[in-house]
């Protein structure tokens, strides 16, 4: 198969995928949850505010995830995704002007070097090729704007964990994971009647790639034309499980939990291969 033959197959893979998953979107996936939405306010807000933004433009923004953090804060909202169904979901209420196009994000019309602060969440790794993606969102900034990508797979948790044995004697912790990662697609067969072939073609960079090197990204965002790019990662292995530890007040296990992300984050890059996320944010 060409790789122009496997761009489309992924595209197709993906609207199949989401078409059924609409529905139960917001409330199945874990990214919804107020802990994770505080975060990437944080993020997204300080991306807003250096550049003063006032047009977002969110690349694959299904239900509408990013879109109803960024409605407070900006005047002018895009969104583009190939699946009508996750876009029917998108809440258009506020006082941000918000326009739904539906296309592939690799080659997408748009009006160029317009947008302030572009935004890709839980996105990338549906792509087969991030190329054509990060030149749409290079041409679409505005000068000094800034491209925030967050909550890809990263490459360095996804090879660890896949080098572990499902029936190994581990913590729970350590068994979740390795469900959650190596096994998603018998969940996604069982919960939404979705081949396994079809939901690891839709997530193509996650589970056939195994993930993002940040490496790999630079070199990518380079080729794009972005010069200046931060990554972080975040999410470590065990962070949600002492969040939700009700042996703690809710206070206390925030507490810990920062104090651990605090260490791991200083440790890096000997802690890479803890976290289970990598994000971005590149500047125009
Ligand atoms: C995991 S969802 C993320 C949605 C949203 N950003 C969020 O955080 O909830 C991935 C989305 O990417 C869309 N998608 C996949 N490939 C695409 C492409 N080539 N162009 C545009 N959208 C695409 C899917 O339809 C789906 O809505």
């Amino acid at each position: 198969m060409s790789d122009t033959e496997k761009y489309t197959e992924v595209i197709k893979a993906n609207i199949a995928l989401h078409s059924k998953m609409s529905e139960h979107y917001n409330t199945c996936e874990p990214h919804f949850r107020p802990e994770n939405i505080q975060k990437v306010e944080a993020k997204l807000v300080a991306a807003i505010n250096s550049t003063k933004a006032e047009k977002l433009l969110d690349l694959g923004c299904g239900t509408g995830f990013m879109i109803n953090i960024a409605k407070k804060y900006v005047k002018e909202i895009t969104g583009v995704d190939v699946t009508q169904a996750m876009m029917d979901k998108v809440d258009l209420s506020g006082n941000a002007k918000i326009t739904l196009i539906n296309h592939d994000t690799g080659s997408v019309s748009l009006d160029f070097g317009t947008f302030d602060v572009i935004t890709a969440y839980s996105f990338l790794h549906h792509l087969y090729d991030v190329h054509p993606t990060f030149s749409t969102a290079f041409k679409a900034l505005k000068l000094g704007g800034k491209f925030y990508a967050d909550l890809e797979p990263n490459y360095y948790f996804w090879e660890k964990i896949h080098q572990l044995d499902r029936n190994g004697k581990y913590n729970p912790i350590v068994k979740r994971e390795i469900e959650m990662v190596t096994y998603k697609d018998e969940d996604i067969k069982k919960n939404f009647g979705v081949e396994k072939y079809i939901f690891n073609n839709a997530e193509f960079g996650k589970n056939i790639k195994g993930g993002f090197r940040e490496e790999e990204l630079t070199e990518q965002l380079h080729k794009a034309g972005f010069s200046n790019v931060d990554f972080f990662y975040h999410w470590y292995i065990g962070q949600g499980s002492l969040i939700n530890n009700e042996q703690y007040s809710k206070e206390e296990r925030f507490k810990y939990a920062d104090v651990m992300d605090v260490v791991l984050q200083k440790i890096l890059p000997l802690s890479k291969h803890l976290f289970k996320y990598i994000g971005f944010v590149a500047t125009k």
